[in-house]
């Protein structure tokens, strides 16, 4: 039995992972989150702040936890209004879980990353799976240090940690805080029928993933079985890009009344400093990875409820 530990379990992707793996009988699940759900959950829920180490080592061991879905992390937009407490939280948080792992016996962990490791000095188009990274978010620069530190700790430890350089996730609830945000935000404006200003310009191009997807791609991941001397990655993954423009046109094209406005601020140069594309190639050799979503498909489906 996988007896699973989500952090960060309300967020955008905890939301539908929690859901997710609990459809699988094989799966006990304890999701956490520093936040009270809104309403009753269909597996076990405890509200923990996870820079308290005490109380996850009581959770881990009272409930025989083998996983570990680390999913707590401040995002980049959110992230550059407070760099050190942005280090902090999502440092320390990735450092209590592996100290979990190792002192736990944990025998797998999911952490994701993110495009944010990249930099300006990249090639924007098909940004590939290894490079120069020189990320210039404090939330970039987390994520850079997660993927370093996940490598020293199967090194050192023999931990199991597995990762995915997440994009853009588009689905109904927004990340919050996020550079890729606009386009979970045009949508809702969309169906609430209000005017949507938008803070990035409108060709910046950007990579993006369907929620669904990115379950699926997670859940792919934690399955594989990887030979023991094989290096490990925090794979590429992505499903299409868009611009804001490209994505207000798709809402629109759905019969969707949508007014957009365009005033850049400090996201702009956040997404200037990402790739457009990513080569997600290595990802799709190793453990099958590929995108069932374009930019159609996730309307339809989002739109369908
Ligand atoms: N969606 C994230 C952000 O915008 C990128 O990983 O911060």
């Amino acid at each position: 039995m996988n007896r699973i530990l989500i952090t960060g379990a309300l967020g955008q992707i905890g939301t539908l992972l929690c859901q997710s793996l609990s459809n699988d009988p094989d799966n006990f699940i304890l999701a956490t989150d520093i936040r009270k759900p809104i309403k009753n959950t269909q597996y076990d829920f405890v509200q923990a702040d996870v820079l308290d180490y005490k109380f996850f080592v009581k959770l881990v061991t009272e409930h025989r936890i083998n996983t570990i879905y680390h999913l707590v992390s401040i995002l980049s937009a959110n992230g550059e209004h407070d760099p050190f407490g942005t280090w902090n939280l999502n440092i320390q948080s990735f450092q209590n879980i592996v100290r979990l792992g190792k002192e736990y016996k944990i025998k797998r962990i999911f952490w994701p990353s993110s495009i944010a490791v990249y930099g300006k000095d990249i090639s924007p188009i098909l940004a590939p799976q290894q490079t120069e990274m020189n990320p210039e978010t404090i939330y970039g620069i987390t994520k850079l240090a997660g993927e370093k530190l996940m490598n020293y700790y199967k090194i050192k430890y023999g931990l199991d940690i597995r990762s995915i350089r997440l994009p853009g996730v588009i689905s109904i609830n927004a990340a919050g805080g996020g550079t890729t945000d606009f386009a979970v935000e045009m949508l809702n404006c969309a169906l609430n029928k209000d005017k949507y200003t938008c803070y990035l310009l409108p060709n910046t191009r950007l990579p993006m993933i369907y929620i669904e997807d990115a379950i699926n791609a997670i859940k792919a991941l934690m399955k594989t079985n990887f030979k023991n001397n094989e290096r490990i990655y925090s794979y590429n993954v992505m499903g299409y890009s868009l611009t804001p423009k490209i994505w207000a046109d798709a809402i629109i094209n759905k019969g969707y009344k949508l007014e957009v406005d365009y005033k850049p601020d400090y996201r702009q140069i956040i997404a200037d400093g990402w790739p457009q594309t990513v080569d997600d190639k290595l990802a799709n050799s190793i453990w099958g990875w590929a995108p069932k979503y374009n930019i159609e498909k996730t309307l339809s489906d989002i739109l369908k409820s």
